[in-house]
């Protein structure tokens, strides 16, 4: 097989996990036999400053074109202060939206040797496993209007019944496929948006008799996560209620450097971590690497159909993690702490020994 990726390294640390990822990425596909065709474009800040515009016409056009796209993060100091649709971050929100990539999936897992590197204690991680599903094309992000002048600042939380629709149906059929409960988080007790919000999933859920579905609002779900992670299962909620609850979710399983995401609409495919570019770590080669790495997996999970490929990788990652190799934000003292260059070939090594004893054990079958 063959497929087409665009790479979009970004700025600060994106070029660097990005780096890591395609060296995962160039090893697992010959492995398995695949060809993996890579075009790299140059988007948020770094693109500011060759092109005058955060995303180039080209770029995006090199984004449909392609079978994936791996993007980095993007944004940094030197661009807070541009005029707003000239920043590094608009470009990712129109990148989003003209991908139609409405649905975020971001699997929160907390691996099993990595107990001592969350801010939780062991026993209130031990087990957790959710996925959170954010709206990303919608909502507070993309509502008209929206504007600031001296006096006054304003944007507008807007939702429709076909885009809370679309979400819903992907939580509840993912839900059906594993412990098959839905958490919809919102705010309803204040919001009239959240209150549609609700009514449409409760609609949705009615076509999944088999998934049970409750009700949080967010600022309880925020606090949830952090007493019990265990309890949750799927989660679907907002564009923006998603983007916070994500970051905790992050930080719960040991780092935001941890996370990795899948923005998924009908026709296109982006993966990302869900960290930032972190300038105050860029270009020192210590960061953690996992979160990009683990979104190659799952491209080759929802863009390539190579189940066995994403299994490989998560494996890898979590024998690199069980031999007590730690990149600086996740190590404490007992651990071995190596550079994202370093952390990257550890990785590399034990694809290469989960690949061999798997392909033994189905020899001595
Ligand atoms: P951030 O995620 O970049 O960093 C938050 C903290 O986490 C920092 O201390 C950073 O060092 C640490 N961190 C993040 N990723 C890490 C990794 N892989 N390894 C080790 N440590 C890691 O968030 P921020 O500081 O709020 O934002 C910085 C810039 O990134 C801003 O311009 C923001 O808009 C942008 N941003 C971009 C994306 C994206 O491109 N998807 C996402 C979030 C933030
Ligand atoms: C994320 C980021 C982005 C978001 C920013 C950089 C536009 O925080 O991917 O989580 O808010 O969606
Ligand atoms: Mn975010």
């Amino acid at each position: 097989m063959k497929y087409r990726l665009t790479l979009l390294p970004g700025d600060g640390i994106g070029p660097e996990v990005v780096d890591a990822a395609l060296k995962v990425m160039n090893y697992v596909a010959e492995k398995f036999k695949v060809s993996v065709e890579t075009q790299e474009h140059l988007m948020g800040g770094c693109s500011f400053d060759a092109h005058g515009a955060p995303l180039t016409e080209e770029a995006l056009q090199a984004c449909y074109d392609s079978d994936a796209v791996l993007l980095g993060a993007v944004g940094g100091y030197k661009w807070e202060n541009l005029e707003h649709h000239l920043k590094p971050e608009a470009a990712l929100l129109k990148l989003r939206k003209s991908l139609g990539l409405f649905a975020n999936i971001r699997p929160a897992k907390v691996y099993s040797s990595f107990m001592n590197s969350s801010s939780l204690k062991g026993e209130v991680l031990k087990g957790t496993n959710f996925v959170v599903f954010r709206e990303l094309t919608g909502g507070i992000y993309f509502g008209e209007p929206r504007g600031f002048d001296d006096d006054r600042g304003y944007n507008t939380m807007v939702y429709s019944k076909y885009e809370v629709e679309r979400i819903a149906h992907m939580a509840f059929k993912t839900a059906r496929n594993r412990k098959g409960n839905v958490t919809n988080v919102d705010k309803a007790n204040v919001l009239e948006v959240s209150q549609f919000w609700r009514n449409v999933v409760e609609e949705v859920a009615k076509e999944y008799p088999d998934v049970e579905l409750s009700h949080m609002y967010v600022d309880n779900a925020a606090m949830q996560i952090v007493r019990d992670p265990k309890q949750f299962d799927v989660i679907v909620t907002g564009n923006i209620f998603g983007d916070i609850i994500s970051d905790i979710a992050g930080m719960i399983t040991g780092s935001l450097g941890m996370l990795p995401s899948a923005s998924l609409g009908s026709e296109y495919a982006l993966y990302e971590p869900v960290h930032g570019s972190a300038p105050d770590i860029a270009g020192k080669n210590i960061a953690n690497p996992i979160a990009a790495i683990s979104s190659v997996g799952m491209m080759f999970e929802h863009s390539f159909g190579m189940t066995k490929a994403a299994e490989l990788i998560e494996e890898s990652i979590e024998q690199t993690l069980n031999q007590g190799y730690r990149t600086a934000d996740i190590g404490s003292k007992e651990d071995k702490i190596v550079s994202t260059v370093e952390f990257t070939g550890l990785v590399i090594q034990n694809i290469e020994e989960v690949y061999n004893e798997q392909a033994l054990g189905v020899f001595t079958l």
